[in-house]
């Protein structure tokens, strides 16, 4: 077993992770990044709309916490809200210095657009539809090195927090000895047959978290995306047709020609975005039809403005000029995740998590489009500087954690949670799935990177399921067909951890509390 020795781990090469590691570095301590995959294989690389960011006239930091909050249907932390928005224009000027270049408009200030939720057009953007492309291009050559190739299978920790990580890499398991981690592992998209995360979107962060004792909330939020390109048999990752799309005029409509959101919304095909991809549930259970059309054919320059989209849809024949684009709704993002400050802190001494993997409290039930570069922005500095308070603390691994872990074949897992925990779910379906995953799980060893992300996805989906079950109500991303409406006493976060025993279960209210060793100086962040 190899051995290594650093000050912070960082897990995960996207926008959080590798902003953590360069604010950190840029403080003095040693930091060790571990990709599982390449410098481009994170769900950053493929963010299109862009980053959400308030503008200099016509917005306001008031306006978007507020559309924030009212996207979030109830569940936003208001506080951590308006901390993450307030930092947004220093954290992409921060970005820009590092060399990504934004769009502009004729005037040379920067270009804005507009998605669902969102009351004003501020959503900046790069390379027309190719922005966490230019995100994540900026912050690769930044000349950070990253292991590449190297999943993280335990966060090892003793009396005092954190004490470092057992990886896997080309030449087999290594330790590393580290007082602080960071989890920037991003999504769980691969949960579901069909989705707009990459490969490596495996839930590895929320099972990291959990195994090293940390609490997750808000996992029944699971966003799926209203415009995600449909090709009959299509599975795994399915090209994203960005919200800027309707942003800049588009409409969805069925086979018969009729608009889905009329009268659905005041904003139409710009609702937050549950709203939509509810109301494209409800007309294709309707029509008994598997998708929808997006009408993108009144965009002028279509092909300048987006030319990500434009490719995937000339693979697909399409000419987004002239035809229909098929489209159904797919699992794109986790609005919940490991609970932190809005420093990144866990409950767990010397574990932090930013981006996709964290539950911050901006998100609420329903992520707000394009908020999720921003937070991995600002988040992944603040824990960057926040590390530093652990660079006294002890961190020899002591003892090396058994790595045999329960899981299903991820298959299986797919089909299960996509028939039983989709956009629309009821209390048989989630039952169903949960006895399923308890009874045919089997357990083995973890050396190989598919076995480690089926157990990831495994543990995962016992949790979303656990919390799926327990919201008997409908609100924002999660819609129980038969509980229509919201309910008061459920308008909060369900934190779950691990019992003794290693199974899922529900925390009361005081495990959402701030962490206990958050430090005076931070917690003015
Ligand atoms: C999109 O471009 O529609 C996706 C943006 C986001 O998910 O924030």
């Amino acid at each position: 077993m190899w051995e290594a020795d650093a000050d912070l781990v960082v897990v995960g090469g996207g926008v959080a992770g590798l902003t953590a590691a360069r604010t950190a570095s840029a403080r003095g301590l040693r930091v060790l990044i571990l990709s599982k995959g390449g410098p481009t294989d994170t769900a950053t690389q493929y963010a299109q709309g862009g980053v959400a960011v308030v503008a200099p006239e016509g917005d306001s930091i008031e306006s978007h916490v507020r559309d924030t909050v009212e996207a979030g249907a109830g569940l936003c932390d208001i506080a951590a809200t308006r901390s993450i928005v307030s930092a947004g224009p220093e954290a992409v000027s921060a970005l820009t210095g590092l060399g990504a270049v934004f769009d502009t408009g004729r005037d040379g200030d920067l270009a804005r657009t507009r998605e669902g939720g969102h009351s004003t057009r501020r959503i900046i953007h790069a390379g027309g539809d190719a922005t966490g492309a230019e995100v994540q291009r900026a912050l690769n050559s930044a000349g950070m090195s990253v292991m590449f190739g190297s999943p993280v299978l335990d966060v090892v920790v003793g009396r005092d927090g954190v004490q470092g990580v057992i990886a896997l890499s080309g030449n087999g398991f290594g330790v590393i000895h580290a007082p602080a981690v960071v989890l920037a592992t991003g999504g769980l998209g691969q949960l579901y047959a069909c989705s707009t995360n990459p490969a490596g979107a495996t839930a590895d962060g929320i099972a990291l978290a959990l195994r090293a004792g940390a609490v997750v909330a808000d996992l029944e939020f699971l966003q799926f995306h209203p415009t995600v390109m449909y090709v009959e048999g299509g599975r795994g990752r399915r090209p994203l047709i960005s919200e800027a799309v309707r942003g800049e005029g588009a409409t969805i409509v069925d086979h018969n020609g009729d608009s889905v959101t009329d009268g659905v919304h005041p904003r139409g095909d710009l609702a937050p975005r549950d709203v939509v991809a509810r109301a494209m549930a409800d007309r294709m259970s309707h029509l008994g039809a598997d998708h929808l059309y997006l009408d993108a054919t009144g965009i002028a320059g279509f092909a300048q403005r987006f030319p990500t989209i434009t490719e995937s849809c000339r693979a697909a024949n399409i000419d987004p000029t002239v035809d229909l684009i098929p489209v159904a709704p797919a699992a794109h993002y986790q609005c919940g995740g490991v609970v932190t400050d809005t420093a990144g802190r866990t409950r767990v001494r010397g574990l932090y998590a930013a981006g996709e993997v964290a539950r911050t409290g901006l998100h609420g039930a329903n992520r707000l489009a394009s908020n999720s570069l921003l937070e991995g922005l600002v988040i992944g500095a603040r824990v960057g500087e926040a590390a530093i308070e652990r660079q006294e603390a002890a961190r020899p691994v002591a003892e090396v954690p058994d790595t045999t872990r329960a899981r299903l074949p991820r298959t299986a897992l797919q089909e299960l949670m996509t028939t039983h925990a989709g956009v629309v779910r009821d209390e048989i379906g989630l039952r169903d799935a949960s006895r399923t995953v308890a009874r045919d799980s089997t357990e083995s060893g973890s050396a190989t990177v598919d076995a480690v992300e089926d157990a990831a996805l495994t543990l995962t989906a016992r949790a979303l399921l656990l919390a799926a079950i327990t919201r008997t109500e409908s609100r924002g991303c999660h819609t129980r067909s038969d509980h229509r409406g919201s309910r008061e006493e459920l308008r909060r976060s369900l934190p779950i951890g691990l019992a003794v025993d290693g199974e899922p279960q529900l925390l009361g209210p005081d495990a959402l509390a701030p962490t206990p060793w958050e430090t005076a100086t931070s917690r003015a962040s």
